[in-house]
């Protein structure tokens, strides 16, 4: 019998009831891993849990709002009662500015993003690294952006949060790799998902400005695309990686 790339793993991945995700947790599902949809839309969540158990896949759904330092708990908890540990934490919830520049930037904005894209990475990191400890070790695959490796892409808020996201992959992995922990970061151009089509009230001029070099970037990704790089980063074919933001974009950043 040919195993899996995860067999025997469980992974929860935030986010993941929608868009890029949802299709990480069905790449790993169908390399054998557990998993655990963590997302805060209860009626996509039971449905993604639905489709996966469809396909004879092991998987529970969690209501979390990753912004939410109790709902971090209950969701690492339920995962260690479902399934007797955690292998693996995509912290993948996210939300976008609305392209809002530096001086149009609103107090709601800036505090909502960093407490979904940065506060929630960290608790959720402070939870599961005891867990990863306890069971000799673990990976974390975070998803940044390309506005987490350069200034032009995003609003202010946007930028600032996913810069943090890739400075938190690499101290986790300078503090944690000697033991056994891994975390590495995806960022990604533009994807085809809700994420665009949910900002509300965008900022025109910070729109104007960010997507002054889009017309340079080959093409956009798919969430398949960016599941594959989930699934090597989650994987043992990685293991010599660690603390490394991935650029998931055909090149475009790389002008
Ligand atoms: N789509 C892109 O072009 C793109 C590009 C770069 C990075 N990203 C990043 O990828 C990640 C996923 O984005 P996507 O495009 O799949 O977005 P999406 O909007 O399609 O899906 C996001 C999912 O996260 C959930 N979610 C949002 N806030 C949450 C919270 N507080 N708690 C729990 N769940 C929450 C939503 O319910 C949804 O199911 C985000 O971190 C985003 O910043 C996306």
């Amino acid at each position: 019998m040919i195993l899996g790339r995860l067999e025997n793993k469980v992974a929860i991945v935030t986010g993941s009831a929608a868009g890029i995700g949802k299709e990480i947790a069905f790449s790993y599902a169908k390399e054998g891993a557990k998993v655990v949809i963590a997302d805060f839309n209860e009626e996509a969540l039971q449905q993604t849990v639905k489709e996966l158990k469809e396909l004879g896949k092991e998987a529970i759904g969690v209501k979390v709002n990753i912004a939410n330092e109790e709902d971090i708990s209950i969701m690492v908890e339920d995962t260690v009662k479902a399934f007797g540990k955690v292998d693996i934490l995509v912290n993948n919830a996210g939300v976008g500015d609305n392209m809002q520049a530096a001086a149009n930037v609103k107090d709601e904005t800036w505090e909502r993003v960093m407490n979904i894209n940065v506060t929630g990475v960290m608790r959720a990191l402070r939870k599961v690294i005891p867990v990863f400890i306890e069971n000799g070790g673990g990976t974390i695959v975070n998803m940044a952006s390309i506005a987490g490796l350069t200034g032009g892409r995003g609003g202010l808020a946007y930028t600032a949060a996913k810069h943090a996201v890739v400075g938190i992959t690499k101290n986790i992995a300078s503090q944690y790799g000697p033991q056994n922990i891994r975390c590495n970061a995806i960022a990604p151009a533009h994807v085809q998902t809700n994420f665009a089509a949910s900002m509300t009230n965008v900022d025109e001029f910070g729109m104007k400005i960010a997507t002054r070099g889009v017309n340079l970037m080959p093409k956009a990704g798919t969430t398949q695309d960016i599941a594959n790089i989930a699934l090597f980063l989650a994987s043992d074919e990685s293991a010599y990686i660690n603390g490394v933001a991935i650029a998931a974009d055909a090149g475009w950043s790389a002008y």
